[in-house]
């Protein structure tokens, strides 16, 4: 159980953004899109996100707020009085099948998540070292060379990983996290800013039109019976949902704060920056003559036009450390996640439960930065090892997960205490929606996320 509480309402919304955005939206976004025929897929995306993210969205942060606890201790509370008034017992009890089945899947998704998000960013790391030497050498900075050399020296990628892993153990060790989740949350709005400028210079270059047209208009041919499954896993990924992360924020809440209004907000906030990076890689896209898809995509088309711009490399250096800060903000949230679910339900040191995940995370993240090296051979189609991986993840365990999680919210929550969330606004219209939030989270978000899954597995 915790004690803090966000200074201001405003504290927790931009700690909250901060944590939900993230390689997510910068990163893989574009080539997701890229990969899936552009605007069918996009609208397709932003439907997901408000009926199946958002519901999931609300549910975690209100059973964050209702039990004040991390997933682990909320799930072990159920059985409670205080949550549950219609619970046989006053103690909390101690866990079960439920409790197991929710707990393991939230820290194996933090683990698979880290330790291939740490692998894109260390290349994140990388650009910013060449840029930062680029910019004090005569060699200057050559975007097409630095991702060459990166993806030729397998030993680089373990060592940028590792790096990586090293700076986000040192913030959830000493448990200098909190305050590092605040610090995110201020450059937020100035990271938005920088973002909404680039996508305006983006869209006035040459062949923008062409590329607005493949980004937003929804050619529904291109989609695959996939689709549904790869959106509803990616909208899991961008949100932070299925891996109890936005639990813990819910539970930091002061109690004067409205669940389903930070739900809606974070939701917006979030598409809105995928929207805007979408505006500034595809012009780019457009306006390269590389074949730019899969995982490289970001890194092959945002430095390049962004060095032929004046002052271009300022500019680079800019993107990619905000870039950074945000990988950052979100690897520290995914590993503090693993390692409160794992002293919770092992009982042992916060040292001692980071220690070990940062190890597991060093050892199973070698898997993916070794994907263009020694693993090179591992393919399935047209796909490499991390995007093996990412598409494992992200298609398949988060949406189990987010399915166990919702249905615990929905099913062990009492429903007045769930209605009386949607009541603290004194808002009749946010009253109104418990109904459809309940008919959606009971009936609508099992069955897109069941079909999503069959559908990925039959209709490929
Ligand atoms: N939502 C983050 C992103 O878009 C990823 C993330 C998932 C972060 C889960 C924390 C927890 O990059």
């Amino acid at each position: 159980m915790t004690s803090l509480r966000w200074s201001t309402r405003l504290a927790f919304y931009l700690a909250a953004m901060g944590s939900a955005l993230g390689l997510g939206n910068i990163w893989r976004f574009p080539f997701i899109v890229a990969d899936n025929g552009g605007g069918a897929f996009v609208w397709l995306y932003l439907l997901m996100v408000f009926v199946v993210g958002m519901p999931l969205l609300i549910g975690e942060l209100l059973l964050g707020k209702v039990t004040g606890s991390a997933i682990v201790p909320a799930l072990k509370k159920l059985d409670h009085r205080e949550v549950n008034p219609y619970a046989l017992t006053e103690e909390p009890n101690r866990g079960g099948i439920r409790v197991w089945a929710a707990s393991y899947l939230a820290i194996t998704s933090c683990v698979l998540v880290l330790s291939y998000y740490s692998v894109i960013s260390g290349w994140v790391l990388h650009f910013l070292f060449r840029l930062t030497v680029g910019l004090v050498s005569e060699r200057g900075f050559d975007p097409e060379e630095s991702l060459l050399v990166l993806m030729d020296k397998s030993w680089l990628q373990v060592l940028l990983t590792s790096a990586h892993l090293f700076i986000v153990a040192y913030f959830v060790g000493q448990r200098l996290h909190e305050g590092f989740e605040r610090w995110i949350g201020k450059i937020v709005p100035l990271y938005f800013v920088f973002l909404v400028l680039l996508a305006s210079q983006a869209l006035s270059m040459q062949g923008a039109s062409d590329a607005l047209r493949f980004f937003l208009y929804p050619n529904f041919a291109n989609l695959t019976w996939d689709s549904l499954g790869k959106t509803i896993g990616h909208v899991c990924f961008t949100l932070s949902v299925g891996f109890g992360m936005m639990v813990t924020f819910g539970s930091y809440v002061k109690d004067t704060t409205s669940v389903p209004v930070a739900g809606f907000r974070i939701a917006i906030f979030d598409s809105l920056v995928s929207l805007f990076v979408g505006m500034i890689v595809f012009p780019l896209m457009y306006v390269s003559s590389a074949q730019a898809y899969g995982p490289p995509l970001l890194f092959q088309t945002v430095p390049s036009l962004l060095v032929k711009m004046g002052g271009g490399e300022w500019l680079n250096l800019i993107f990619f450390l905000c870039l950074y800060l945000a990988a950052l903000g979100a690897s520290v949230g995914l590993m503090e996640t693993a390692v409160a679910n794992w002293r919770e339900s092992k009982h042992v040191s916060h040292n001692k439960a980071t220690k070990l995940m940062v190890g597991l995370c060093l050892v199973v993240g070698l898997f993916p930065a070794l994907s263009t090296g020694v693993f090179g051979h591992v393919r399935f189609g047209d796909l490499g090892l991390l995007e093996i991986w990412d598409s494992l993840v992200v298609h398949w365990l988060l949406p189990v997960s987010a399915l166990v999680i919702s249905q615990v919210v929905v099913h062990k929550v009492d429903k007045s205490v769930q209605k009386q969330e949607f009541d603290v606004t004194q808002n009749s219209s946010v009253a109104r929606l418990y109904r459809h939030w309940r008919w959606m989270m009971t009936y609508l978000v099992p069955g897109l996320i069941i079909c999503g899954l069959l559908l990925q597995v039959f209709a490929r």
